[in-house]
């Protein structure tokens, strides 16, 4: 039976998930509803698998799965009023919106926490979930590789890393593929360079995935060599310290205290 999945709020982020499902030829059915229909049907345009309702009720009547995927703010005004069956699964990507403040707006539904980010469009996003659940695991593998977390504690750990950090790495990229052109290498090959580097080390880290970073890291850092005297510099300027100082304010951020 093709999978029926309910979208509210179809806005920048619900298009990475529209583009996910639809690569993913599954032909999932997905049923969306948001505030400003003409916005939601120009994010669903040219994608066959995707029908605009007129309420957000036909939109979840008949999904088995339902994703929240409006701003945190609007989450409540969102799912007010709206009746759920207790074989439906509400599944927020709200950033920050915790499980308990969900599960007081599905009723019977099951409420669980997921957080796909924008590389879901070509079903390569890491994604969390909490609590772990097959129907929503089952629904969310299309885009990416699913993660089960316990507590809210490590969904704001994870989505630090996985939310924050993803969009970090651009400005990152930004700037050493700007550092490297401004030493006389053509703009193209610079960021090719910067996205190739990159997508090596990780690669490596996936085929490597039973030996720790550090000991990669040793048998890359010649005593004396190159990648120790950056090191040395980057520390020098606190370097490592201050993505763990970033991550943790996103997580005080994540828990509206700072
Ligand atoms: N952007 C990312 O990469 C990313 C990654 C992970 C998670 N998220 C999460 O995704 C969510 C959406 O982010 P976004 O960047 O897509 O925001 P957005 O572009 O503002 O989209 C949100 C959509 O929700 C609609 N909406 C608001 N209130 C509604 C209501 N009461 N009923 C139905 N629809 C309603 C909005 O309608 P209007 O068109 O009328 O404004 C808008 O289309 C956020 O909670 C964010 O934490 C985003």
């Amino acid at each position: 039976m093709t999978p029926r999945v309910g979208i509210i709020g179809v806005g920048h982020f619900a298009g990475y998930l529209i583009a996910g499902f639809e690569n993913a030829g599954e032909m999932t059915a997905l049923r969306l509803f948001s505030r400003t229909r003409e916005r939601a049907e120009r994010v669903a345009a040219g994608h066959a698998i995707a029908e605009v309702f007129n309420s957000p009720q036909e939109a979840i009547d008949g999904a088995t799965v339902i994703v929240v995927a409006t701003r945190p703010a609007d989450v409540e005004a969102a799912l007010a009023g709206l009746t759920f069956s207790k074989d439906q699964v509400v599944v927020s990507v709200a950033a920050g919106v915790t499980l308990d403040r969900l599960q007081r707006l599905t009723g019977e539904a099951t409420a669980v926490r997921a957080l796909p980010v924008a590389c879901a469009a070509i079903n390569k996003s890491p994604i969390l979930l909490m609590p772990e659940n097959a129907a929503a695991r089952a629904v969310l593998e299309q885009l990416g590789r699913v993660y089960a977390l316990r507590t809210e504690k490590q969904f704001d750990a994870g989505t630090a890393l996985v939310g924050a950090f993803y969009a970090m790495i651009f400005p990152l990229m930004d700037h050493l593929a700007t550092w490297t052109a401004a030493q006389g290498l053509d703009d193209q090959l610079a960021r090719s360079l910067v996205v190739e580097t990159i997508s090596g080390a990780s690669a490596m880290a996936e085929h490597a995935r039973n030996v720790p970073f550090q000991e990669i890291w040793s048998s890359l850092a010649v005593p004396g060599g190159i990648s120790e005297r950056g090191m040395d510099a980057l520390e020098g300027a606190g370097g490592l310290a201050a993505w763990s100082s970033a991550l943790d304010a996103v997580v005080r951020k994540l828990r509206g205290d700072g």
